[in-house]
């Protein structure tokens, strides 16, 4: 494995994900964590990460000495290349320009790194850093340069200590995969064993190890998560595993049979509850959003522990927990630091007197859905979208009622729909219809209706924490806006929501 520690910077899950792409496995931890971790974890290479701070500020991050006495190959990013070189002995000063944005690299030696480079052949670089390398220790290199940075890539032969000043981890650097991969493979030594099969393989092994001849109990919410971690957990313990899917009645068309057709995966550990007469009782009468989750929240809870009750023993609870919520709690600074899960309503409270098994800890989104398709899940399911927890409950304002609720649901799916036929519903992070249950004047053949509002949201984003609206094409907005209209019994009015998140949120409620 390779370890990443992360000083802070917005790129850091970059280099994960690069390097895991590379089928190398790595995980990122705190600059400052124990050297005894270090040793337990045994990486093959470190790679600093840049940061935010200058490396000569009193308060910036530093490194123990002795972190380099660890025996293995260092690639230090931007921050992570000063922090190298200042251990070293060698100088770095703030530089007279800012350098931000493309800039262009010249190979002064194509060795390792570099390896495969044509020398003084200019290649693209993505450079974002106010400190600059002004001197290296003797008997190091420099492997690299460009106008603004003289020093832009260096060595030190004897501990295969290596900086650079760009980061390889930005697309826009275009050959930053290659250099990357001369870290992993030519300096490192790794082998790209980390692939799907293997993680599969070597999770299975581990989940039996876990959980040895105990029952499992699992919350089925029909995502790309619990549907994934599911099914890995079933691999691995068969029928000792017991899924139980909740309908809390405000799911998508079509969704709960969607859950209930997975199901049949998991034949007898398979459980469907309908409650959604139970959740609708409990959400009558309520306009306070808040108020709606925490009663859609403690009905769950309350359902699932009845359920579970009833049906026996059960030690450990799978939760399909993922590595970008196992970096935020760990981190010491910089934006990982900072970015809090937002919202847990829906899932099960962590004091529950279950053992936790998470068997997703360790992938990233995207690797989630590899796992997915590895795990022969239907495609429609992997490329799901985010779905809160309390469901269509927030994407109705106001009163939660089954007439509202058959509204929406058409005119959901007709988004989906469209959105898909356009090859549009991959490319976004969500898109939905809001029902807004005040009444606006039409006419409808010789008639006037007067009929609810439909609002569509369509957004862009990494995480959640941001959004940018997606400007979609007016011809596409068009047939979902038409459509809705003509096919959704109770829908008169069709508008497009242009807010980004801040200040605007991405549900309505
Ligand atoms: P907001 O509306 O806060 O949403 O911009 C950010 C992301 O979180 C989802 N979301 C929720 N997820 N329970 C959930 O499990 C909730 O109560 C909840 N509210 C919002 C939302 O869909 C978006 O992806």
């Amino acid at each position: 494995m390779i370890l990443i520690l992360d000083f802070g910077s917005q790129y850091t899950r970059l280099i994960a994900r690069r390097i895991r792409e590379s089928n190398v496995y790595c995980e990122i931890h705190p600059f400052n964590v124990s050297l005894e971790t270090i040793r337990d974890l045994n990486p093959e290479g470190i790679v600093l990460s840049g940061g935010p701070a200058s490396v000569y500020r009193e308060s910036a991050p530093q490194v123990r000495e002795e972190l380099f006495e660890t025996p293995v190959p260092f690639l230090g990013i931007c921050y992570g290349m000063g922090i190298i070189n200042r251990a070293g002995g060698g100088a770095v000063a703030e530089a007279r320009q800012r350098e931000y944005g493309p800039a262009d690299l010249i190979i002064d030696d194509p060795r390792d790194l570099f390896h495969g480079f044509t020398p003084l052949e200019p290649t693209p670089v993505w450079m974002s850093h106010g400190d600059q390398m002004t001197a290296v220790p003797e008997g190091w290199l420099t492997l690299a340069h460009s106008s603004n940075s003289p020093i832009a890539a260096f060595v030190d032969p004897g501990r295969r200590l290596f900086g650079v000043q760009f980061h390889p981890e930005v697309t826009h650097t275009s050959k930053g995969k290659e250099i990357l991969d001369n870290f992993l493979f030519r300096i490192c030594k790794c082998e790209p064993t980390w692939t799907m099969p293997h993680f599969i393989e070597t999770s299975v092994q581990s989940i039996r190890n876990r959980v040895g001849d105990s029952r499992v109990l699992c919350a089925l919410s029909g995502g790309v998560d619990s549907s994934v971690a599911a099914t890995l957990v079933h691999r691995a313990v068969g029928d000792r595993l017991l899924c139980i899917f909740v309908n809390n009645g405000l799911l998508r068309a079509g969704e709960a049979e969607d859950v209930c057709e997975l199901g049949k995966r998991f034949g007898r550990g398979f459980h469907y509850v309908d409650a959604s007469v139970r959740f609708l009782e409990g959400l009558k009468g309520v306009l306070d959003p808040e108020e709606k989750r925490r009663r859609i929240g403690h009905l769950f809870i309350e359902v699932f522990e009845e359920e579970a009750q009833k049906l026996g023993d059960y030690p450990f609870l799978v939760q399909g927990t993922l590595y970008p919520d196992v970096i935020e709690s760990v981190s010491a600074i910089g934006p990982s630091a900072t970015i809090k899960s937002h919202h847990n309503v829906g899932g099960l409270p962590t004091e529950m007197r279950f053992q936790i098994v998470e068997p997703l800890r360790e992938l990233f989104k995207d690797e989630v859905r590899r796992l997915g398709q590895e795990l022969d899940l239907p495609m429609d399911l992997i490329i799901r979208q985010p779905f809160p927890g309390p469901g269509l409950a927030v994407r109705i304002l106001g009163d939660v009622t089954e007439p509202r609720l058959r509204i929406l649901r058409e005119a959901d799916a007709i988004v989906a729909h469209e959105m898909k036929a356009a090859s549009y519903y991959d490319r976004v992070w969500q898109s939905f219809a809001v029902l807004v249950p005040n009444r606006t004047v039409g006419v409808m053949g010789d008639e006037r209706s007067y009929e609810y509002l439909i609002a569509l949201r369509v957004v862009e984003s990494q995480d959640g924490m941001t959004a940018q609206w997606v400007p979609l094409p007016a011809d596409l907005l068009g047939r979902i806006s038409n459509r809705i209209i003509n096919e959704v019994r109770g829908a008169g009015r069709v508008v497009y929501d242009i807010s980004s998140k801040p200040p605007a949120t991405i549900e309505w409620e």
